[in-house]
């Protein structure tokens, strides 16, 4: 069942929501009354639709319809989920909170993407105030995963949980917090450090770069894998946590901080601030900053996911939604060669030519190989019992490049097989154009011997059943192709 989201507010967050719905399958209608709105959503699109499908190892579903609507009511009537990304003003909350109850369904959830108002002053006043809490993202929302959920005793625990699925099924990771507060938990945070990072700008301690690399060479690639506590707990040495607090617990009692002053926002500091900000960043335009901003974040959130730790191990567990709700293809028919991958290629397998680098050619065939194991039923069970396939040999011909961002399918015939032997044919293509071609010769090996060995006869059977079906085929044209080397002089 396709779900709606209507965005009211289409600017840097509204756009982001909207970005996110849309690529998970969403149909999305967007009120925002700027005759820019549109425009400017189109740029959060294009950004997230160039990052967000290659995130994971697994197609997202077909993307959702977007619908730009002239009125608030034409957005949220049909609306299952109601996104306010207005200015952060509370009489603007106030005033469309109860234009939106007045034509939504009493069911829709309403969230609000609020930094800093608690959900008790946002339901003041409201019709209906239990449909009412907030959802707070952060940018870019089409990829990171974070939304602090705050709610009040009004909105029930069954509201909340459809709310926590829902946000998961976007691949969004729903910090539900127990206590309201102003600003809620990531916010305060880091108005701690932003507030930390004027005084050291205005007291001339250090610039706007020298603050950003003392984030980005240290700590904060920490803080992105482990946050603070774990980190914490890791530098007190085997003694742990309460060793570390032992040791830098009374360092707080030393003047360092000046946390709980605000220095003078005039016009020399936002001057001074600017300046150093044009030095250090001007050579980009703000475009290009959110293309590197998206590649990082990609690429991080990727190599995360190969220790299946963090956000890494988030990106998994969605990957696992992903296929359970069946949008990968399934085979059916034996006498077709099957599709073994249908995916988009990340931004993290480019390579200074700007298309997908060779090694991502292996890794993609790979996939699709360990992909057709699985339908034979050598599938992850079935490797923890014991055996596996283990490729020997691998030939693969590029024949035209691919970009990041394009979606690849790769279609798999069995060559041949049975006992310890597995022959596959890969071709990849973009829509109906072949760009590559890999053929991999496998053999079964028994995980404890590390040596050759039979399949069960399970998979033995299931193997031939496809190499039997796919042998009525013609031979693909270049199968059994070694290197064509250069004719003699
Ligand atoms: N920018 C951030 O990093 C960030 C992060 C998390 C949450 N937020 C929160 O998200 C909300 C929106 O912030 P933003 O940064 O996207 O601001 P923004 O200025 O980029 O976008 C606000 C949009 O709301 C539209 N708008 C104004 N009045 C409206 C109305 N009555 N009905 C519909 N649309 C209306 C504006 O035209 C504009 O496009 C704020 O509550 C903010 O605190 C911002």
């Amino acid at each position: 069942m396709t779900h709606t989201a209507a965005i009211i507010g289409g600017g840097v967050i509204g756009g982001g929501w909207a970005a996110r719905f849309l690529l998970n399958g969403w149909d999305v209608h967007v009120f925002d009354p700027d005759p820019e709105a549109e425009r400017k959503l189109g740029q959060v699109l294009a950004n997230a639709r160039r990052s967000l499908p290659g995130l994971t190892d697994v197609a997202l579903p077909a993307e959702g319809r977007l619908q730009f609507c002239t009125t608030l009511q034409g957005a949220v009537e049909h609306a299952d989920w109601i996104q306010e990304s207005v200015p952060e003003r509370l009489e603007i909350k106030h005033k469309t909170m109860a234009a939106i109850q007045q034509v939504c369904r009493p069911e829709a959830v309403i969230g609000s993407s609020t930094s800093g108002f608690k959900p008790s002053e946002l339901q003041a006043g409201a019709a209906r105030p239990e449909q009412i809490m907030v959802c707070h993202p952060f940018n870019p929302v089409y990829l990171l995963p974070l939304v602090e959920v705050v709610t009040t005793p009004q909105n029930g625990s069954e509201r909340i949980d459809v709310v926590k699925t829902l946000l998961q099924g976007v691949g969004m990771y729903p910090l539900h917090l127990k206590k309201e507060i102003d600003a809620h938990v990531a916010d305060r945070f880091l108005e701690a450090v932003w507030r930390e990072a004027l005084w050291l700008v205005k007291d001339g301690i250090a610039t706007t770069e020298e603050i950003d690399d003392a984030i980005r060479y240290g700590f904060g690639i920490r803080w992105a894998q482990m946050g603070l506590f774990e980190t914490y707990r890791v530098a007190g040495g085997e003694a742990g946590m309460k060793h570390f607090m032992a040791q830098f617990g009374p360092a707080l009692k030393w003047p360092w901080t000046k946390l709980m002053d605000v220095p003078d926002f005039d016009d020399d500091l936002v001057d001074l601030i600017a300046g150093q900000s044009d030095d250090q960043s001007g050579a980009y335009t703000i475009t290009e900053l959110e293309q590197i901003r998206d590649n990082n974040l990609v690429a991080m959130m990727r190599a995360l996911k190969t220790q299946d730790w963090g956000v890494g191990a988030l990106l998994t567990k969605h990957e696992d939604h992903l296929r359970e709700s069946g949008t990968e293809a399934q085979p059916v028919d034996h006498t077709a060669p099957v599709v073994t991958g249908n995916r988009v290629v990340p931004l993290d397998w480019t390579d200074y030519n700007g298309h997908m680098n060779e090694a991502r050619y292996l890794q993609a065939f790979a996939d699709a190989t360990d992909q057709f194991m699985a339908i034979i039923g050598c599938d992850a069970a079935y490797i923890a019992a014991g055996g596996s396939y283990f490729t020997a040999e691998t030939h693969i011909r590029h024949l035209d490049e691919v970009n990041a961002g394009q979606i690849i399918r790769i279609e798999t015939t069995a060559l041949g097989g049975g006992g310890k032997k597995l022959h596959l044919w890969h071709e990849m293509y973009v829509a109906e154009k072949m760009i590559a071609t890999g053929e991999h010769f496998l053999l079964h090996v028994d995980l404890k011997t590390r040596k050759p060995s039979p399949a069960s006869p399970a998979v033995d059977s299931a193997l031939k059943e496809w190499v039997e079906a796919h042998g009525e085929r013609p031979r693909p044209e270049g199968a059994g192709r070694a290197i064509v080397s250069s004719p003699p002089r």
